[in-house]
């Protein structure tokens, strides 16, 4: 057998700067120990909401043991971990008096800038994201990723029984659905100034978000501009969940208080695998192809390009009205060519692990899925650091260009 010397490879410059220790048996143990560890430890301090608890300065771990009833010892072994990883600062004192263990020391921790990303009220916040990787649906199919490599086929249904959005429509996984709808709150939440540097939706009479989810992202491009309507369309359940949480003037306020908001935004509850509503000249597709194969893809795009269609027609013959091309935009992020560190190579094995067939594209595949659907592209932006995960793809129906 030929014996692989893993520092003679053919980047080895790749291979030296993504490894974390220059001992290559470490540098693996440590990429390994990682991966489960750091992201388990996140989610627990998430879910015991340890953040929030040291919001107002820096606490003892026996306080902080005593508030969340956890054993004090192990709850600062996992604190000293995340403290290695920059998440959380220790500031404990030595010979402090109070509270002391047999060395006379005080252990404490603080709040670092990462830590406090997962408080649970402030702008930003990933601490839903962060309960998402604490799920036992989610984890058993992330520990089954073989089966994905074996198969080709999503790990969520082997492991769960279902794929992951009927799950999710199972009156008994309300709770996970919900936890997962929030994750993708706090996703929309943490990129959205910056979609509003790409794109100019202003230029827009009613906004249709296709797979919208709760409607967190439409609402803020509606509380930008006054005079825009809305359509977010979703599965029964999810807009059941957005109206009680969000749609109405009784329920939580989108940010400030703006009644005009509920008024503004239709909420339309169907399947864009059968059908999608018309009557938007913006019609958003965001966070939604990727959870699909090539076929399923086509088939929302079709169907959207269906809607579009009925919508220019109807523009065409409605007095007064002037003829608006009804445009797409797909907002995802486009898988980059090559080797380099890339976040959506994460987010393109979540997808694997969790959707029937969904991958992140490359801008060719997108390009050519939307053609083949009938769409002609206008324009790609891209995020400007190419790091940030979201670029929009602006297309309109093929025969409508010119
Ligand atoms: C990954 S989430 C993205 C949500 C939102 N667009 C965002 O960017 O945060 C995919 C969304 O598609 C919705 N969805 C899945 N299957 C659907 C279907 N057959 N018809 C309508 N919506 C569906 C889900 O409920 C979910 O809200």
């Amino acid at each position: 057998m030929v014996k692989h010397d893993p520092n003679r490879t053919r980047s080895k410059k790749s291979v030296k700067m993504s490894l974390p220790s220059e001992n290559p048996v470490l540098a693996v143990f440590e990429i390994l120990a990682r991966g489960q560890l750091v992201s388990q430890g996140i989610f627990i301090v998430a879910k015991l909401r340890i953040p929030d608890y040291l919001s107002d300065g820096g606490k003892s771990v026996d306080e902080l043991a005593n508030i969340t009833k956890t054993n004090p010892n192990a709850l600062y072994r996992l604190l000293r971990m995340l403290a290695s990883v920059g998440i959380f600062r220790e500031t404990t004192k030595v010979g402090a008096g109070l509270e002391q263990d047999e060395q006379n020391t005080v252990r404490r921790f603080d709040l670092t800038p990462a830590a406090s990303l997962l408080l649970s009220e402030t702008t930003n916040s990933v601490r839903e994201f962060a309960l998402l990787f604490g799920l036992d649906s989610f984890n058993r199919a992330t520990t089954n990723l073989l089966h994905a490599i074996e198969t080709g086929e999503n790990s969520f249904k082997y492991a769960n029984g279902l794929d992951l959005f009927e799950y999710f429509k199972q009156k008994q996984n309300k709770t996970e659905a919900e936890v997962f709808d929030n994750a993708m709150n706090c996703l929309n939440l943490s990129y959205v100034s910056t979609i509003f540097t790409l794109y100019d939706f202003s230029q827009f009479k009613t906004i249709l978000d296709i797979g919208g989810g709760e409607g967190v992202f439409l609402s803020t491009i509606l509380k930008k501009n006054p005079n825009q309507l809305g359509i977010l369309f979703d599965m029964p359940k999810v807009i059941r969940r957005a109206k009680k949480k969000y749609w109405t003037s009784a329920a939580k306020p989108l940010y400030d208080h703006d009644n005009s908001l509920y008024s503004r935004c239709k909420l339309v509850k169907g399947n864009f695998f059968k059908t999608i509503p018309t009557g938007a000249d913006c019609n958003i597709i965001k966070n939604v192809i990727l959870n699909w194969d090539d076929e399923s893809a086509a088939l929302i795009l079709k169907n959207c390009l269906h809607a579009m269609k009925m919508t220019s027609l109807t523009n065409l013959y409605r007095p007064g009205t002037q003829r608006s091309h009804p445009k797409l935009l797909i907002i995802e992020t486009i898988m980059p060519e090559g080797n380099a560190p890339f976040f959506g190579k994460f987010t393109d094995i979540l997808m694997l692990i969790l959707t029937r067939g969904g991958r992140l594209r490359t801008e060719a595949e997108l390009i050519k899925l939307l053609n083949s659907c009938g769409f002609d592209i206008v324009s790609i932006t891209k995020p400007p650091d190419n790091v940030s995960f979201l670029s929009i793809v602006e297309a309109i129906p093929s025969e409508e260009q010119g």
